[in-house]
């Protein structure tokens, strides 16, 4: 298949150009049965689409339009939420005179599989094509993008956010595309590009950066680090608005455990890594992301407290599964992923971005399972309300899975701080 990059060039030169729909994509709102659908055109429009079970019965149904400027540039931001959706139904969705189709995920969602991956740009973003190519053909349910979209989506006045948008819309119109925020999302207008481009689940606040969800047996949390990052820029306002909806939202999530037994999180700065970089990973942890610094609360006492299973980040330009850790504590052993006694981290940020891959440690960390330079995304497959597979996808390696782990827990399984003192554990250093 043509490159998809070489293709939108084409596309760019006339055939969407300026006027019409473009950069469709959907995303989950409420649950897994609302969706919503978003496209931007560079003219006025009306915020509406044709939708329906077959293209001879389809109705009209009006969403919000939201207009803003950047870089000298108007784009309107167009939304409709789909609501109600049957389980198991195809789906399709016209707007103005371009024909898209989506298949809702079945009632019984014990089991799905989700692509999770972070830092995939326009230049050298080498998984994009597999990801389309795996995308399309159903071999993954949605995507969650853990930050670090287009690189970046400002770029250019907003151009390369609309390259992305567009070489991506093949599979993004037709699965959900879950982002969060990173650091290249930083536009020097408070994430502007990113709040306009992008509508995730409602959380009763006026910001996209932050929410949740539950899709069968997991509790969803996207998070944002860049209220850290970018705290001197923005002011702290945030850190505290998403930490008190975060203990809130854990507490009820931890309250309907029977129900969604798993809660997996998803932020784009790593708490713990062991790539050979700067600032985020001094001392290969990130200080005021865990536990916070100047009255600024951090974020890792929620994990531990709330029994956190999965933890993913991206940031760092590698693949590197961690062993269960908890507060500079690891828990490594032949059963360490059966009844994880501490949250277990992933961090997959090699999807391919125009920075090249990162440098790890000479000598693996011992709080580290299995890391991997190759560009690549993970794939995960919820089995059940007591299994969940995690297989990492290489690029370099056409496809093939090089690293893979069950992480298993037994009914009404809680990881504690007296499990953990019970197993000891090793200290960091
Ligand atoms: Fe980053």
């Amino acid at each position: 298949m043509m490159n998809p990059w070489i293709l939108l060039a084409c596309l760019c030169s006339g055939v969407q150009g300026l006027t019409g729909p473009e950069q469709v994509h959907i995303a989950f709102y409420t649950s897994p049965w609302d969706i919503s659908v978003s496209w931007i055109t560079f003219e006025q429009a009306e915020p509406s689409l044709s939708f329906g079970t077959s293209t001879s019965t389809m109705q009209n149904v009006s969403g919000t339009t939201n207009t803003w400027v950047f870089g000298g540039i108007t784009r309107h931001s167009h939304s409709v939420i789909l609501k109600d959706l049957k389980p198991s139904t195809q789906y399709y969705y016209q707007i103005e005179k371009r024909l898209f189709n989506f298949r809702s995920l079945p009632a019984n969602l014990n089991s799905y599989k989700v692509c999770v991956f972070g830092d995939l740009g326009v230049y050298n973003g080498r998984s994009t094509q597999s990801i389309i190519n795996n995308g399309i053909a159903g071999k993954f349910d949605f995507i969650v993008h853990i930050g670090d979209l287009a690189y970046d989506l400002h770029s250019n006045n907003g151009k390369l956010g609309d390259q992305y948008m567009n070489a991506l819309e093949p599979v993004v119109s037709k699965i959900p595309y879950m982002v969060i925020a990173g650091n290249h999302e930083n536009d020097n207008a408070n994430f502007t590009n990113f709040k306009n481009r992008f509508v995730m689940p409602p959380t009763g606040s006026d910001d996209n950066q932050f929410y949740s969800l539950n899709i069968g047996p997991v509790h969803w949390v996207g998070l944002s680090t860049e209220y850290y990052g970018f705290e001197e820029q923005y002011g702290s306002n945030s850190i505290f608005t998403q930490y008190n909806w975060l203990t809130k939202d854990l507490e009820v999530a931890n309250k309907n455990r029977e129900n969604v037994p798993w809660i997996a999180l998803y932020q784009h700065r790593p708490f713990y890594c062991s790539v050979e970089e700067g600032a985020d990973c001094t001392l290969y942890e990130n200080v005021v992301l865990r536990h916070g610094a100047l009255g600024l609360p951090g974020l890792e006492p929620e994990y531990i407290k709330n029994s956190v299973d999965i933890g993913f980040a991206g940031h760092m330009h590698a693949y590197e599964r961690m062993w269960p850790v908890a507060d500079l504590k690891y828990y490594r052993g032949e059963d360490a992923y059966h009844n994880p006694v501490a949250p277990v981290y992933i961090l997959t940020g090699s999807a391919g971005c125009h920075s090249s891959g990162m440098k790890f440690s000479p000598i693996p960390m011992p709080w580290s399972a299995h890391r991997s330079d190759d560009y690549g995304y993970t794939v995960m497959t919820v089995a059940n309300k007591t299994h969940i597979h995690f297989e990492q996808i290489s690029i370099d390696k056409n496809g093939d899975v090089i690293d893979s782990v069950w992480v298993s827990k037994d009914v009404g399984h809680l990881h504690t701080q007296r499990m953990r003192e019970d197993v000891g554990g090793f200290k960091f250093y």
